[in-house]
């Protein structure tokens, strides 16, 4: 669908506690270790088809390392890098890393890294865990809500329709929807897919001087009722839910929110809907619309606004932004009030 792009393959994350981090993902949320290289841990999903989905990188703060995506073709590879270059940015073409070819990297123009990469290996289970199910990367985890692939990733960025518009530009992301403010016309969340589905990018604003933040990384299970089992499962060993569950209004997924070790923010999804309409205009919802939840009977807890790694300023969600954050927008000389 997307002339470019056949979607998001991994997201590397900082952290400063790599096993910390791993044994959370492995031990609690049901992924599996794929590799350990020069201090990272690389994880999968048992639904993912690449090797892994993604990448534990040591470092001082959570944060967005980088973000893999994959093109369609080898000759899609070397127009996409092409395109981001007369856009203006220089990139650099790498070996591409563990179970990858050759790969385009560059540094997007809200500061999010990213890699380009076409050659990615088919994951091939061990005789262990082999599927049935010839489609099937490996057999369905017998870990209890466990995710089924990596399903998408939101940054953070200053402006979320010149990310958008960027993106969609120069690589082709169809732009979805946008919450707007009630009562200003600002931007606050933003959605861009390369498939069918409402997003595999999502774009929060944020008011910090920090480039290249992120929100959170999402994961996919088939249904509702696992991500409840999540929830629970994560409650039972100490980890709280930060929202959710619930369901989103822009792109109807249900959802959940947590933190794992390092504080990063991750999501769980499931539902939501599947849009094939070639030239479909971005629909603008409110945050009274039920745009982050559409029940609309609960509300967002602020720190659903932090952002990675951890800045001045505070990021909008797509529920929009309380009445203080909302002052501190309309004006900016306001004393930022939160503790
Ligand atoms: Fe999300």
């Amino acid at each position: 669908m997307n002339k470019y792009l056949a979607g998001l393959v991994h997201i590397e994350i900082t952290t400063p506690d790599v096993d910390g981090s791993a044994d959370f993902y492995t031990r609690k949320f049901g992924m599996r270790e794929f590799a350990r290289r020069d201090g990272r841990v690389y994880l999968r999903c048992w639904g993912d088809y690449q090797p892994y989905s993604v990448v534990l990188v040591p470092g001082a703060q959570p944060g967005l390392h980088q973000m893999a995506w994959r093109t369609t073709s080898s000759e899609a590879l070397e127009e996409a890098a092409a395109r981001v270059e007369q856009a203006g940015i220089q990139g650099t073409w790498t070996d591409g890393g563990l179970g990858y070819g050759r790969a385009f990297e560059f540094t997007g123009p809200y500061g999010h890294p990213m890699r380009l990469v076409f050659d990615v290996d088919d994951y091939e289970a061990d005789a262990e865990h082999r599927s049935i199910y010839p489609d099937r990367p490996e057999m369905r985890s017998a870990h209890a809500g466990a995710p089924r692939f990596l399903d998408h990733v939101t940054i953070a960025a200053t402006d979320v329709r010149g990310f958008c518009e960027w993106y969609a530009e120069v690589l082709d992301y169809r732009i979805m929807g946008y919450t707007e403010l009630d009562d200003a016309p600002i931007t606050v969340f933003g959605v861009l897919t390369t498939n069918e589905k409402s997003h595999d990018l999502g774009v929060v604003l944020d008011t910090s001087s920090t480039p290249g933040r992120v929100n959170h990384l999402a994961f996919w299970v088939d249904t509702y009722e696992e991500l409840v089992i999540c929830a629970q499962v994560l409650l039972e060993r100490g980890t709280d839910m930060e929202y959710g569950p619930s369901v989103h209004g822009i792109g109807e997924q249900n959802f959940l929110y947590f933190r794992e070790p390092s504080t990063m923010r991750v999501e769980l999804n499931s539902g939501g809907y599947r849009n094939y309409v070639p030239g479909w205009e971005p629909k603008v919802w409110k945050p009274s619309d039920g745009s982050n939840n559409i029940f609309r009977n609960s509300a967002m807890p602020m720190s659903m606004t932090e952002s990675f790694p951890a800045a001045d300023g505070f990021t909008a969600t797509e529920e929009g932004v309380s009445d203080e954050m909302k002052a501190e927008l309309l004006n900016p000389y306001a004393q930022h009030g939160r503790g």
